[in-house]
């Protein structure tokens, strides 16, 4: 499948810096964006011959006192060149609101990042018919300041599509589901900044699903959180897109 590009978040694994040099090893494939535990970057950005780097998260400051934090200039310096940005579990675990988004996105994109901004309804959410209010709040939010200073384009911003009652839950969204919602998804970038944008799609996808959400046009790929652990796995789905 050509151009399809798939995002591994690896989340809060592995547990050590040898598992996690030799998963990197093995998942080391052209389109394919692994992100690690920030403890693991430097090590795993050394032994990449094909696979780009990408953190989970970053701070909008450059430097200073913001114990913790980790800035996006500091990742391109480390060999970034993915950020994932508003994943759920920032959300909704860890106080993220769409301003603090819009600080991130705007901070990737300054330092030479793409940006993935992701977006998704809580089960909730969906079942009060909110899912497209939603969306649409995260995303025009999260795009606001970088599109005040117009530096957005179709090579540095990627959205991510991942409904919260998907993820990790082995309850995919269909892919149909899936391609109706990029559509929309894709429809609000049209309006807003005019540009073509490429959407993922998260939330349980595994090699046996994959293929379905990448016959779709409107689906430029996937991000993976639990199948990106196992290697069985990440070989089945580099094979998809490698195709
Ligand atoms: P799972 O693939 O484990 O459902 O996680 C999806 C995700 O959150 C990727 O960012």
């Amino acid at each position: 499948m050509k151009n399809k590009t798939l995002i591994f978040n690896w989340k809060m694994n592995p547990l050590t810096a040898e598992e996690a040099v030799d998963l990197a090893s093995a998942s080391d494939y052209k389109n394919v964006v692994i992100a690690p535990p920030f403890i693991f970057l430097n090590e795993i950005g050394k032994l990449f011959k094909n696979a780009k780097l990408g953190a989970q998260d970053l701070y909008w400051e450059e430097k200073g006192a913001f114990t913790g934090e980790v800035s996006a200039k500091q990742l391109a310096e480390a060999g970034v060149s993915y950020a994932i940005i508003g994943h759920s579990e920032r959300r909704h675990k860890m106080g993220e609101t769409d301003g603090m988004t819009a600080k991130k996105v705007l901070a990737a994109i300054k330092n030479n990042l793409t940006a993935v901004l992701c977006i998704g309804e809580t089960e909730q959410e969906r079942a009060e018919g909110k899912t497209n209010q939603i969306l649409e709040r995260q995303l025009v939010n999260g795009l606001s300041l970088a599109k005040a200073e117009g530096i957005l384009n179709d090579s540095n911003l990627l959205i991510a599509y991942e409904p919260v009652w998907a993820i990790g839950t082995g309850k995919a969204q269909t892919a149909e589901g899936a391609m109706e919602t990029s559509a929309f998804i894709k429809s609000l970038l049209k309006k807003e900044i005019d540009m073509d944008i490429r959407v993922l799609y998260g939330g349980s996808v595994t090699s046996q699903n994959l293929g379905e959400f990448l016959g779709y046009n409107e689906i430029s790929g996937a991000l993976v959180g639990g199948a990106s652990l196992k290697k069985d796995e990440v070989k089945k789905m580099a094979e998809i897109i490698e195709k």
